[in-house]
C-alpha cells in the first residue's frame, strides 16, 4: 500500500473498515465475555460504550489519518506532533500481542472448518474444542491462518480488501440472520433471550461500575481502534466525506453483527443447558458446534459458517498486520516483503504459548485487549481533545453536513467523559491484569 490511492468507491471503504471491524471479536469475544459479564446488563453498558466511547475515538483516528494521508507511525510527524509518535508505537506492539492470539483462534475457525466436514464434532463439542484449541495441531493451524494473513497483504487496498469485504458482510449477515432464525425454533430460546436482552435495572444500577472494564475492553476491540488500524484506512479517504457518517455507518453494522451473534449463541447455550458463566474462553465455539450437530444438514451449514468466519477473521487480521509492517518499515528502513516475513515470524513466535495453554490466551488477551487497548484509545482521546483540537475541528468539518455544534461536542465528550472513562477502566484493568497473571501463571 506504498502509493497514496484513494478508495475506488464509498462503499468500499466503509465495507473495508467493517471488514476490520468484524471478526472474531464479534462472533467468538463478544458472546463469552457477555456471558461471562452477566448478559443483559454487560450488553447495556456494552452499547453505551461503543457510542459514546468508542466511536468519539474512532473519529479521532480517521481525522488524523485523513490529514496525514500517512500509515500510524508517519502520521503524527506529518500533522506536526511528532513527538505523539509514541501513539503509534504503542499501537504497534498492541496489535503485534492481539495478532499473535487472535491468529491461534483464526486457526481454531481452520479446524472447525474440516470439523464440520468430517462431523468431528459431533460426537462431544465439547471434547472437540479441547482436543482443537490447545497442542501442536492448534500451532500448526495458527501458523497456517499467519500465512494466510500474510498472502492477503500482497493485494493492495482496491483489489484484495474492497472485493474481499463486498462479498463477506452480506454473507455473514444472511448467514447468521439464518441461524439466529433456527436459535429462535430452540426449546431454550425464550431463557437465552431472557438472559441476554432484558436487563435487571437494579443490577444494572448495582453492578455498571464493575462491568465497565470488560465492556470497554470490547468496545474498542470490536471497533478496531486504539492500535491505529482506522488511522490507516482514513488515510485513504477523501475530504468530501462525512467522517462521522462514514463511523456512525461502521459502528451500526459491527454492533448488528455482534448482537446477531448474541441472538445465535444464547438459545443455543440454554438449549444445551449450559450456564453462561461457565462456558469460558470456549463458549462460543462448543456452542455452536453444538447447534450445527442437531441442525439438519448441519454439517454443510457448519463448513459454509466456519468458512465465513475464517474470512471475517481474515480481514480483521490483515488490518493489524499492515499496521505492524507499516512500524517496521518505517523504523528500520527494511523492504515490505522482509518486514513481513519478520512479522510474521515473530507474531508466531510470540503466540506459541498460547496455542498450548488456554491461561496463556487469557492473560495476552488481557494485557493487549484490556490494557495496551485501552491505553492507546486514553491517549487518542488526551491528544485530539486536548492537543489536536483546533486542527481536528477543522478536519472533522470536512465534509460534514450536520449542524455546526457537532465537532464541537465531538471534542468535549473527548475531553472529559471519554477520558475519565478510560482513566478509571484502564485502573481497574491494570488491577485485574495483574490479579490473572498471579492466578493463572504464576
Ligand atoms: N475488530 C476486530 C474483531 O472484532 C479485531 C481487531 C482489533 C482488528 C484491533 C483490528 C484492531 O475481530
Amino acid at each position: 500500500m506504498g502509493s497514496r490511492e484513494t478508495w475506488a468507491t464509498r462503499l468500499g471503504f466503509i465495507l473495508a473498515a467493517i471488514g476490520s471491524a468484524v471478526g472474531l471479536g464479534n462472533i467468538w469475544r463478544f458472546p463469552f465475555i457477555t456471558a461471562e459479564s452477566g448478559g443483559a446488563a454487560f450488553l447495556v453498558v456494552y452499547l453505551l460504550l461503543v457510542a459514546f466511547i468508542g466511536l468519539p475515538v474512532m473519529l479521532v483516528e480517521f481525522v488524523i489519518g485523513r490529514e496525514s494521508k500517512q500509515n500510524v507511525v508517519d502520521a503524527f510527524p506529518a500533522i506536526g506532533y511528532g513527538n505523539w509518535k509514541a501513539i503509534g508505537v504503542i499501537g504497534s506492539i498492541t496489535g503485534f500481542i492481539i495478532l499473535s492470539y487472535y491468529s491461534v483462534v483464526g486457526g481454531w475457525v481452520i479446524q472447525y472448518i474440516f470439523g464440520s466436514l468430517t462431523g468431528a464434532y459431533t460426537g462431544s463439542a465439547e471434547a472437540y474444542f479441547g482436543q482443537v484449541s490447545s497442542g501442536l495441531n492448534t500451532a500448526g493451524f495458527d501458523l497456517l491462518f499467519i500465512l494466510l494473513v500474510a498472502g492477503v497483504v500482497g493485494f493492495g487496498v482496491r483489489d484484495g480488501l474492497e472485493r474481499a469485504a463486498k462479498l463477506l458482510v452480506p454473507s455473514v449477515v444472511g448467514l447468521m440472520l439464518f441461524l439466529a432464525v433456527y436459535a429462535a425454533t430452540l426449546p431454550g430460546a425464550a431463557e437465552g433471550y431472557a438472559y441476554y436482552l432484558s436487563p435487571n435495572l437494579a443490577t444494572l444500577r448495582s453492578d455498571a461500575l464493575a462491568i465497565l472494564p470488560a465492556a470497554a475492553g470490547q468496545a474498542f476491540f470490536t471497533l478496531s481502534t486504539g492500535v491505529g488500524v482506522m488511522i490507516t484506512y482514513g488515510s485513504y479517504l477523501d475530504e468530501d466525506r462525512s467522517l462521522l457518517r462514514d463511523g456512525f455507518v461502521i459502528m451500526l453494522a459491527d454492533t448488528c453483527i455482534a448482537v446477531l451473534a448474541g441472538l445465535i449463541v444464547f438459545p443455543v447455550f440454554f438449549a444445551q443447558g449450559i450456564a453462561p458463566g461457565d462456558g469460558g474462553i470456549g463458549a462460543t465455539f462448543v456452542s455452536l458446534a453444538g447447534a450445527f450437530t442437531t441442525l439438519p444438514g448441519g454439517r454443510l451449514v457448519g463448513t459454509v459458517f466456519f468458512v465465513i468466519l475464517l474470512l471475517a477473521a481474515l480481514t480483521s487480521a490483515f488490518s493489524i498486520l499492515e499496521v505492524i509492517v507499516s512500524f517496521i518499515i518505517d523504523t528500520t528502513g527494511s523492504a515490505r516483503s522482509y518486514a513481513t516475513a519478520g512479522s510474521v515470524a515473530g507474531i508466531f513466535i510470540v503466540g506459541l504459548p498460547t496455542a498450548f495453554d488456554l491461561q496463556y490466551l487469557t492473560v495476552y488477551d488481557a494485557i493487549a485487549n484490556n490494557v495496551l487497548l485501552l491505553l492507546g484509545g486514553l491517549l487518542l482521546a488526551l491528544f485530539g481533545g486536548w492537543v489536536y483540537a483546533t486542527d481536528a475541528i477543522t478536519e472533522f468539518s470536512k465534509g460534514l453536513t450536520s449542524p455546526q455544534f457537532i465537532p464541537k461536542l465531538w471534542i468535549w465528550v473527548l475531553r472529559v467523559p471519554v477520558v475519565v472513562v478510560l482513566s478509571y477502566v484502564l485502573y481497574q484493568n491494570i488491577v485485574d491484569v495483574i490479579q490473572t497473571i498471579q492466578t493463572s501463571l504464576l
